[in-house]
C-alpha cells in the first residue's frame, strides 16, 4: 500500500460496528435459548472467525451485510465440531470461546493463525483448570484442548494481568458454575461483558472493595433473546481522529461511536492534548454510551496536558489506541512517553518493537524502553515501514504516512481487514 501525505480531510464517515461488542454480541446470542438479530456487527475478519466458530458448534447464524442473525441452542447447547475450531488472528475468539467450551460435555481443540499461536494463553489456562476443566496446549500456546466438563467448579480469581479478555472467559465459564464465580479487577478492563449479559438478563453483581471491583455471576443464570445494535468501534474512529485534528483545516463527523468509559480514555486524551474534538447527540444504544464525534484539524498541537506521560490505570483504556498515540506524539509539542504497557508486546504484534521501529524509519526521534517507548515531535519523512502483520500497526502508519514528507509504502498492508477492512477505501474517500 503506497500512501501520499494528505492536505486535510474531510467527510462523514460510518465506522464499522465495535469489534470487541461484536464478538460478545455473537457469542452470548449463541448461549440464548432463541433468536437474536444482532445490527452493525462488525465487518472485521476476526469476528468472521468468531461467527465460523460458532457455526461448527452447531450454532445456525443467518448474515446479510452488517446484521447477523443468531439462532441461540442455550448455555450448554453447543454440539462437539468434528474439526479444530479456527480462530484466525483473534485473541477474543480464542480466549471467550474458551471459557464457553469449558463449561460444555465434550472436548474442543482451538488453533489459531501464526500470530495467534506465539500469544499467551496461560491466563485462560490457569483459572479453567482451576475451575476443573482440562486444559491442554504445549508451552501454554495454541493448539490448545479444551476437555469440558459440567458443572464447572465456581471459582473466585484475580487475574494476574490487566485483561477483558480473561474476565470475560472466567464470567463465561462461571455461567456454567456450580455456584457463584468471581473475578477480582485490580484495574479496570473493558466493561462490555458486564453490560452484554446484563442486556441479555443476567444479574452481574459488582461490588466496589479496597483492593479493586468484584465482578460476580451465578452458574445458575439464563439468557434471554433480546435484539441489539452494536455501536461503531472507537479504536477505529481514533485513526481518523489522529488524522483529521493533525491536518489543518480538517473536518471529520463519525457518527454512533461507541463512548463506553472503559474504552473512550483515546479521545479524552487527544482532547487534553489540544485536539478539537466535540462529543454530541450522547445517547445508550444496545446498553452501551454511544455519541457523534466532530473534529476539526488545527495542525501540530501545542500540548495542553500537564505532563506528556501516559502510565497506571489509563493503559487498560486505550491498549489498542496506543499505536495511532504514538504516530500522534510526534505532532504535539514535547512528543509523548508511554510506560507500564507491557502488554503491548503480547498482542497481534510485538507493539513496542513494530511501532519504534516503523516510527525510526520515518525519522522520528524515539527511545524504547521494556514497557514503553517515547516518542519526540519529529518531523517524519515517508519511508518503507511494514505492518508486522498487525492490523492496528498497518492502519496507525497509514495516518502516519499522512503527515511525511514524500511517499510511505507500508508492507502487508492488507491485515487492517482483521478489525477494518473498508479503512483504506474510506481514508482515500476522505482525503482532499
Ligand atoms: C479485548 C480486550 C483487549 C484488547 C483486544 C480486545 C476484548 O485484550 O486489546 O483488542 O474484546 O476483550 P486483553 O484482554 O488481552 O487486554
Amino acid at each position: 500500500m503506497k500512501i501520499q501525505p494528505a492536505g486535510k480531510l474531510k467527510g462523514t464517515i460510518n465506522l464499522p460496528g465495535d469489534k470487541s461488542i461484536s464478538h460478545r454480541a455473537a457469542l452470548f446470542s449463541a448461549l440464548v435459548r432463541g433468536e437474536t438479530r444482532i445490527e452493525n456487527f462488525a465487518t472485521s475478519a476476526d469476528c468472521a472467525s468468531t461467527l465460523s466458530c460458532l457455526e461448527q458448534l452447531g450454532v445456525e447464524i443467518k448474515r446479510a451485510n452488517s446484521t447477523v442473525v443468531v439462532k441461540g441452542v442455550g448455555k450448554t447447547g453447543f454440539r462437539e465440531s468434528a474439526n479444530p475450531l479456527d480462530c484466525g488472528n483473534s485473541g477474543t475468539t480464542v480466549r471467550l470461546l474458551a471459557g464457553i467450551l469449558a463449561g460444555q460435555r465434550f472436548d474442543s481443540v482451538l488453533i489459531g493463525d501464526e500470530s495467534l499461536s506465539k500469544r499467551p494463553m496461560k491466563r485462560v489456562i490457569e483459572p479453567l483448570s482451576a475451575m476443573n476443566a482440562g486444559l491442554e496446549a504445549t508451552e501454554n500456546h495454541l493448539p490448545m484442548k479444551v476437555r469440558g466438563r459440567n458443572p464447572l467448579r465456581a471459582i473466585s480469581f484475580a487475574p494476574p494481568v490487566a485483561s477483558a479478555q480473561v474476565k470475560s472467559c472466567v464470567l463465561l465459564a462461571g455461567l456454567n458454575s456450580d455456584g457463584q464465580t468471581s473475578v477480582l479487577e485490580k484495574t479496570p478492563t473493558r466493561d462490555h461483558t458486564e453490560r452484554m449479559l446484563r442486556w441479555f438478563g443476567v444479574a452481574v453483581d459488582e461490588t466496589e472493595q479496597e483492593n479493586g471491583r468484584l465482578i460476580t455471576v451465578s452458574g445458575e443464570s439464563e439468557l434471554t433473546a433480546k435484539d441489539l445494535i452494536v455501536p461503531s468501534d472507537v479504536s477505529s474512529a481514533a485513526f481518523f481522529l489522529v488524522a483529521a485534528a493533525c491536518l489543518k483545516d480538517s473536518e471529520l463527523v463519525l457518527p454512533n461511536v461507541g463512548l463506553n468509559p472503559t474504552r473512550n480514555a483515546v479521545v479524552e486524551v487527544l482532547q487534553d492534548f489540544g485536539a478539537e474534538i466535540e462529543v454530541f447527540n450522547e445517547r445508550e444504544i444496545g446498553g452501551e454510551p454511544v455519541g457523534d464525534l466532530r473534529v476539526r484539524g488545527r495542525g501540530r498541537l501545542p500540548s495542553k496536558a500537564s505532563a506528556n506521560v501516559l502510565r497506571g490505570k489509563i493503559i487498560a483504556n486505550l491498549i489498542d489506541e496506543i499505536p495511532i498515540l504514538a504516530v500522534f506524539g510526534t505532532q504535539i509539542e514535547g512528543g509523548l512517553e508511554i510506560r507500564e504497557a507491557s502488554e503491548l508486546r503480547v498482542k497481534e504484534s510485538d507493539r513496542i518493537k513494530s511501532v519504534v521501529e516503523n516510527l525510526r524509519k520515518m525519522n522520528a526521534e524515539v527511545e524504547e524502553f521494556e514497557d514503553g517507548f517515547r516518542v519526540a515531535k519529529s518531523d517524519l519523512k515517508g519511508a518503507a515501514v511494514d505492518s508486522f502483520g498487525d492490523h492496528r500497526i498497518a492502519m496507525a502508519f497509514a495516518v502516519a504516512a499522512l503527515f511525511a514528507a514524500g511517499k510511505t509504502e507500508i508492507a502487508d498492508a492488507g491485515c487492517a481487514a482483521v478489525s477494518f477492512p473498508a479503512f483504506f477505501d474510506i481514508l482515500q474517500s476522505v482525503t482532499k
